[in-house]
């Protein structure tokens, strides 16, 4: 019997995935690098080693799937992608599909779909180990009839939300990868927000891990209900085997990256995307890794004032402002989506991503069936102003505000909740302040600016007759 699907790279996300694939009644032929691997991954697999083909070599790999054949890659992003293409397709037929399941560049993706030499699929998918093994988001970009071939596999091995797979079309071209990379710009946002409501508790309020533990499990019971807020209250609650004590605080403070959320925000500077949020988040990130500048200021300005008064960021109103924060956090992911789609041409179904992400990956939440709701009424305005989020924000942006305050008058640093009130701040403020930024600019440098009495553009300050006459001393410098 011929596999129904092959797969590339046994390591921990293509083992998982192969043993969900095969769980799921496919057939699934294997490869690795490591050549004995394929028949040990068969043999731990049990049961499901029947339907598990292992490979000694890529030929045998390509000879024991049915055709057309679909060969999922599950390798480091980058170089080994194009290594293991270009072996990979001399030995297929033209018709044959590849797919990239790793977290690519989906620039990268863009680049393979159009140039490597046949059918691909930049797909991403979501949910670490568990996710691949027991049900992952997936995130599937390409040419549409590539993706339908393959569909009833991926739909059978997502997570599925009341019955619905977390599975999906995204787009053309590089949409999958795309879509995945804002997924982990808001995962990196979300994480941050939460960290600095911890760091109020801990810093602010003196509390231990074990006693925040059940803090973030409350939460979890309410709007927040997320997986990360849920694995915040474990992480809290974890005992450290060595010293009995909490884990989290033996863990150093300096937080990794893989660049996803670094890609997401340079991608939504190219885009004039705003993300301040996500780019908060990577700012901390980095931040954090510079442990021992932070410890040089530290000692040469002392530490924050950071104990609060009696009363003050009590839990539930953190709750509240988190709860404002993370409206914010996913209003900025999606707008930067909407305007990918008009940037590349994808199709980006907008409610349908928010769908996919409602369980399986990492940022699956209660909140996100109601934002796929109030983008389906309306993909094209700000989830800020659906009604249902702006009653939620009317309700909790006072917290917002309270928390920010009260924590940055205390040097407890909320990088990501305070970008989240600026960027509240501004969107709803009908008259800013660029006319000054404007003025500056027409100024130094004649740019023009519109007037707001009559609508006329192209219109100068008096400084620009003070360049045509430069003996002028009162305009342009
Ligand atoms: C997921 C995650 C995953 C990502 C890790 C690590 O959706 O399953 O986003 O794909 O690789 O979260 O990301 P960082 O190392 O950049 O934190």
């Amino acid at each position: 019997r011929q596999a129904d699907i092959g797969l590339v790279g046994l390591g921990t996300m293509g083992a998982a995935l192969s043993l969900n694939i095969a769980e799921k009644g496919f057939d699934i032929a294997v490869w690795n690098r490591k050549s004995d691997r394929p028949h040990e991954f068969r043999k731990q697999a049990g049961e499901l080693g029947a339907r598990i083909h292992p490979a000694d070599t890529l030929e045998d790999l390509v000879a024991s799937l049915s055709t057309p054949r679909a060969i999922i890659l599950m390798i480091p992003s980058g170089d080994p992608v194009d290594d293991m293409i270009a072996k990979l397709r001399p030995l297929l037929d033209a018709d044959d599909l590849i797919i990239d399941a790793g977290n690519a560049n989906f620039h990268d993706t863009i680049r393979r779909t159009a140039d490597s030499g046949g059918p691909f699929l930049g797909m991403g998918v979501s949910g670490g180990e568990e996710g691949a093994r027991h049900g992952p988001s997936i995130m599937g970009g390409g040419k549409r009839e590539h993706w339908d071939r393959v569909a009833p596999i991926l739909e059978a091995i997502s997570a599925k939300y009341e019955g619905a797979p977390c599975a999906a079309w995204m787009g053309e071209s590089g949409a999958g990868h795309f879509v995945k990379t804002v997924h982990n710009g808001i995962e990196y946002a979300d994480m941050q927000m939460i960290a600095e409501t911890y760091g109020i508790l801990r810093d602010g309020h003196g509390m231990s891990a074990p006693d925040i533990a059940p803090v973030f499990a409350g939460w979890n019971e309410g709007v927040l209900q997320s997986y990360l807020v849920e694995i915040s209250a474990k992480v809290a609650a974890a005992t450290d085997a060595a010293t009995g004590g909490p884990l989290l605080e033996v863990i150093v403070d300096a937080a990794g990256q893989k660049g996803t959320g670094r890609w997401t925000v340079i991608e939504a500077q190219h885009l004039a995307a705003p993300v301040p949020a996500i780019e908060a988040a990577v700012v901390a990130r980095n931040l954090s890794a510079r442990r021992e500048e932070r410890a040089t200021g530290e000692s040469l300005f002392g530490a924050a004032p950071k104990p609060l008064p009696e009363g003050a960021l009590e839990p539930a109103l953190l709750e509240e402002a988190l709860i404002c924060g993370k409206i914010m956090c996913y209003a900025q992911g999606f707008t930067m989506i909407a305007a990918a789609a008009r940037q590349f041409g994808w199709t980006l179904d907008l409610p349908a991503i928010a769908r996919v992400w409602r369980e399986g990956c990492i940022i699956r939440s209660a909140m996100l069936n109601d934002m796929a709701d109030a983008l389906a009424e309306d993909p094209d305005r700000n989830l800020l102003f659906a009604p249902f989020f702006a009653a939620h924000v009317k309700r909790t942006q006072h917290a917002l505000r309270e928390v920010v305050s009260m924590a940055t008058a205390h040097g407890l640093a909320v990088p990501a909740l305070s970008s989240g009130l600026a960027y509240f701040d501004q969107m709803r403020t009908a008259r800013g302040t660029a006319n000054m930024i404007q003025g500056q600019r027409d100024f130094f440098g004649l740019h023009g600016f519109a007037r707001l009495d009559d609508g006329t553009t192209g219109q100068h300050g008096p400084w620009a007759d003070a360049a045509a006459n430069p003996d002028d001393t009162s305009g342009k410098q």
